[in-house]
């Protein structure tokens, strides 16, 4: 896809391990352009290893991978893939939530150790979505794209975010803008779709779980360092909180000890964007950009002008 495009018109080296900061500097010397994944450090360092680069095309709409200011002073133009992944990203944050209320992990791993034995009145019991209060933090694309999937199941939709929306734009998804408290106290679900900056990192920590519902269902699709990992295990095992589900790690791709024995939370591996159309759009898009910025354009999705 992107190798293909690319190769038609650029001479490309197609890297399929990940790269530390190190590798990086050393490999990237000669390269105008890099394609990046969220993997990837580029870090002031990296960049002033790169005397020719004028783009680096992130795989992701996500780029806390990257030094922006490094990347501005250096006039080296950065992009990410936006919109086109916002439907499969709200997919899989809606697949975690599914997951969470019903128990599935312990359901499949109960069928494919113990053996299905038969129906239970009491068994396994999880809680009804329909109803419920969902809670948005970072009312972007793809937050609101998992409001709009929340009409589904009737949820009113609580959002936080540093700016409210237009009344339009609330009435459209149903939701209403409240302060950080009031989503942690009224959230039956609360789903985080913010990207990682200064100032969300560690937002969610024992202190925030402990104020919010015992039922309460944490996703996180979006970045792992956004909660405390080692204090969302704490509040999961005390049952400050019903369940998490996590498609992202505080250290991807390790992931916390404690987490890993705990029954009320789900795993994933970092698949938000992970559908072959939406990977296929992501490609596309980053080729795009990288084409674009070496042929002297404007790129489609810029991170900055
Ligand atoms: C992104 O693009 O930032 C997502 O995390 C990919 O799944």
């Amino acid at each position: 896809m992107a190798y293909q495009r690319l190769s038609k018109r650029f001479q490309v080296t197609w890297n399929k391990n990940q790269l530390t900061e190190k590798q990086l500097v050393s490999l990237i010397v000669p390269y105008h352009a890099i394609l990046t994944t969220l993997a990837d450090p580029v870090t002031a360092k990296v960049l002033n290893a790169a005397p020719n680069l004028k783009c680096v095309a992130n795989f992701a709409v996500g780029y806390n991978n990257i030094d922006l200011v490094a990347a501005k002073a250096r006039g080296v133009c950065v992009t990410n893939t936006p919109d086109v992944l916002t439907e499969a990203t709200a997919d899989l944050a809606w697949a975690l939530i599914l997951s969470c209320a019903r128990r599935l992990p312990e359901g499949e791993k109960f069928v494919r150790t113990t053996g299905f034995k038969g129906w239970g009145a009491l068994f396994l019991l999880g809680q009804d979505l329909a109803g419920k209060t969902l809670g948005i933090y970072g009312f972007g694309r793809i937050g609101k794209a998992v409001a709009q999937r929340g009409r589904g199941w009737a949820m009113p939709v609580l959002y936080h975010q540093r700016h409210r929306e237009k009344p339009t734009v609330e009435k459209r998804y149903n939701a209403k803008f409240v302060s950080f408290e009031t989503l942690l106290r009224q959230s039956d679900v609360l789903s985080v779709n913010s990207p990682l900056t200064p100032e969300t990192r560690h937002r969610f920590t024992l202190k925030e779980f402990k104020q919010m519902k015992p039922n309460a269902i944490f996703i996180n699709a979006s970045r792992g360092a956004i909660h405390c990992e080692a204090e969302l295990a704490k509040a999961l095992k005390s049952k400050t909180i019903a369940s998490a589900g996590l498609d992202v790690y505080e250290f991807e791709p390790a992931i916390n000890r404690a987490l890993l024995k705990l029954p009320n939370c789900t795993l994933l591996p970092h698949l938000g964007s992970a559908t072959l159309e939406t990977r296929t759009k992501m490609a596309q898009l980053a080729a795009e950009n990288i084409d674009l910025v070496l042929s002297g354009h404007q790129p489609k999705t810029p991170v900055f002008k």
